[in-house]
């Protein structure tokens, strides 16, 4: 277990930590010494990031639209490891693209539920106990998708509103939590090759993008991984209410 690090001595919950930027992020906190709860709907998924992570990181099978479930989850780990000082909700996505006409009700609420809830359901679970402590990190994964639709490829209507809601959640909350010490900021990644953007998105938006956007790349999940790490390290601790572009100036 690592015991040096900028995040020793924390502990720190990573939603949707089975695969992509979740598992990034997860791996790069515990590689610099915080003890992570890899949190995911997928068991199997969070077992073996865990496992790859080793003894500073234990897996959670949570479905974090769940309120009971949250709350178990967050009880889980404060009944292991005492308290929570960094939370990253980095659940949600999206599955297909379609235009209005074809959006059901049913299809709208998932994609608001479990990118934009989601946030709120995790970090209203973990707020008493960095109020009680004063000090706390909050860091949701958001998107460009939230600024505007992508110049590129097409942006998914109710994601591209979750994602505007994530990035405002994240301004009011870092407000009211600001007096106790706690920050909560976003970042929005650019499109990124994870197992389900490489499902949902055509090769040739990937290619326009990766070879039309100001810096001519694709980021990669060490790169928003390293930007939530700045953000949850000690030299942040004023940041607070911004949304961190991680994009090759995607959008700006
Ligand atoms: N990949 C991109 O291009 C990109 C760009 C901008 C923002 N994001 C955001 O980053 C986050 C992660 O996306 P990704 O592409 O890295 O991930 P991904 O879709 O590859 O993996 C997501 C993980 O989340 C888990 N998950 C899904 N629903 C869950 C739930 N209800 N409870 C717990 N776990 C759940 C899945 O089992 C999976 O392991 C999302 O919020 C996404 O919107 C991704």
């Amino acid at each position: 277990m690592a015991q040096s690090g900028r995040l020793a001595g924390h502990v720190a919950i990573v939603t949707a930590a089975g695969q992509g930027i979740g598992e990034a992020i997860a791996k790069t906190f515990a590689r610099e010494g915080a003890r992570v709860a890899v949190v995911d709907l997928n068991r199997a998924e969070a077992e073996r990031v865990a496992a790859a992570i080793g003894a500073s990181a234990f897996a959670i099978e949570a479905d974090v639209t769940r309120t009971p479930v949250v709350d178990a989850m967050v009880k889980a780990v404060v009944e292991r490891w005492g308290s929570v000082d960094i939370l990253v909700n980095a659940a949600g996505g999206f599955h297909r693209l379609a235009p209005i006409t074809d959006i059901s009700d049913e299809e709208w609420d998932k994609v608001i539920t479990v990118n934009l809830k989601s946030t709120f359901l995790c970090s209203r679970a973990v707020a008493p106990l960095m109020i009680e402590r004063k000090k706390g990190r909050i860091i949701n994964i958001a998107s460009g998708s939230g600024i505007a639709p992508n110049p590129y490829a097409p942006t998914y209507l109710p994601y591209g509103a979750a994602k505007a809601g994530v990035i405002n959640f994240t301004k009011v909350l870092g407000r009211d939590l600001g007096q106790y010490g706690i920050t909560v900021n976003a970042i929005s990644p650019g499109t990124t090759a994870t197992p389900r953007v490489v499902k949902v998105r055509d090769a040739e938006s990937m290619k326009r993008i990766a070879e039309q956007n100001p810096m001519r790349a694709l980021v990669q999940v060490e790169d928003t991984a390293e930007a939530a790490l700045y953000l949850a390290s000690p030299e942040a601790r004023y940041v607070t209410g911004v949304n961190l572009n991680v994009n090759a100036g995607n959008l700006m």
